[in-house]
């Protein structure tokens, strides 16, 4: 199929619920994905989070391909050797204390499970997110998303959620209720701007939910997995959360959710309350433990600390060079850059010259690359977005003799 055949083909039949580039991307390797035409991009968006180990890296491309001629298929019900085998690795990684896993296919699936957790061990049914956030779009994970043109469409959601300011323990405080059940965040809002909480947060909101017997759910689906630079972005604070949700990376690309629970609290769910037919099966579980190998034996956290340390920086000797940029902010290779302006045309531009980055709102641009980047590569993405940024800038000044002001 022809580049523009195949475009015309998804446009056809595929539901329009993506904002699409206009780029057919065929195959990719480590930080890079090629498109039809055989044109190179660094790959800054990793799949919106879900490349940590690298597209296609040997390792997890071996371990799919073993398992997809010896078992693809077998549902919960029965054991399978390579999911033990995966179980243990998670709880192995997984915050203290934290020993028991529903496995699922999605960020939003692994929502889901959090608050059916949560409601039932607890009896009690209000939970509070934050504004801001984002844990996905299905009803229930939906309930607890901020932002309006996601949750208004579908109104009404799942009752008993409720909203309140981040990074604010006051409000936090004075939402709680003797019908709360838990409160659920993100460690750093990925979504809604990248946005790192404030010396003392986390620890704060820890410690209100153990003095209040409320459960506390973290969102690791985009912080998880080596991302920030430890392997989940709550032990970068002295916190022990009851629930946390992981996803995205887990499986080195393929789909796959993680709840994983205290077990008494994961307990609380009885045979049949909760299950999702493909949840735990042997293809993804084999390339699952074949991605945490992968992130352990590679050092991928410490990788991201050191390069996301250093991307930071080029990033910030790019907002001192252009006034077009307010903030950079971040932790390891999650990365933000807040612009003054609508990130769009940036995004097109980086694309058209061969860096793929994402948007998180409208003035942010957010980089999630693969942890196994290299610095050379971070090198190019900078020299990209500084040859933009110098047209951005003076086509602004010629069109808006105001601009000095901005
Ligand atoms: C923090 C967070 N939670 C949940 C989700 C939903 O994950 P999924 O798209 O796999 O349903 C996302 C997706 O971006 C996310 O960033």
């Amino acid at each position: 199929m022809s580049e523009k055949l195949i475009m015309e083909t998804e446009d056809k039949f595929m539901a329009n619920v993506y904002a699409k580039r206009p780029v057919v991307i065929t195959h990719g390797k480590g930080a890079v994905v090629w498109d039809v035409n055989g044109k190179e991009y660094i790959d800054c968006g990793g799949s919106y989070g879900t490349c940590v180990v690298g597209h296609c890296h040997p390792k997890v491309v071996e371990a799919i391909k073993r398992q997809a001629e010896r078992l693809i298929s077998c549902h919960g019900s029965l054991y399978n050797d390579v999911r033990a085998k995966l179980l243990e690795k998670i709880v192995s990684i997984a915050p203290k204390g934290l020993n028991k896993v529903f496995l699922s296919n999605s960020g939003a699936e692994a929502v889901e499970c959090a608050i059916k957790l949560a409601r039932k061990f607890t009896g009690k049914t209000e939970i509070i997110a934050m504004m801001g956030a984002f844990h996905g779009k299905t009803m229930g994970a939906l309930s607890a998303t901020w932002d309006r043109k996601y949750r208004d469409p579908f109104k009404p959601l799942v009752p008993d959620f409720k909203h309140v300011p981040p990074d604010n323990l006051e409000k936090i405080k004075e939402a709680l209720t003797d019908r709360t059940a838990a409160v659920i965040v993100e460690p750093i809002r990925g979504e809604g701007g990248i946005r790192v909480p404030p010396e003392g947060f986390m620890e704060g909101l820890d410690e209100i939910c153990k003095e209040k017997g409320i459960l506390l759910i973290l969102d690791e689906v985009q912080t998880g997995f080596g991302r920030t630079g430890k392997i989940f972005a709550c032990e970068h604070w002295n916190i022990s959360p009851d629930i946390l949700c992981a996803a995205k990376s887990v499986a080195g690309g393929l789909p796959i959710g993680l709840t994983i629970a205290r077990d008494y609290i994961m307990e609380c769910l009885k045979i049949g309350e909760h299950s999702t037919t493909y949840g735990g099966n042997p293809l993804v579980c084999a390339a699952a433990c074949a991605a945490i190998d992968v992130l352990l034996d590679e050092g991928l956290p410490g990788r991201a600390a050191v390069l996301g340390k250093y991307f930071k920086e080029r990033l910030q000797e790019l907002q001192s060079k252009h006034r077009l940029i307010r903030e950079v902010r971040g932790l390891g290779l999650m990365l933000g850059v807040e612009f003054k302006f609508e990130v769009l045309s940036i995004i097109m531009k980086a694309l058209d010259r061969g860096v793929i980055v994402l948007d998180a709102g409208k003035n942010v641009l957010r980089f999630l690359p693969p942890l196994v980047i290299e610095k050379d590569q971070i090198d190019q993405v900078i020299s990209v977005l500084d040859s933009i940024l110098k047209e951005e800038e003076s086509d602004r000044l010629s069109s808006t003799p105001s601009y000095k002001n901005a």
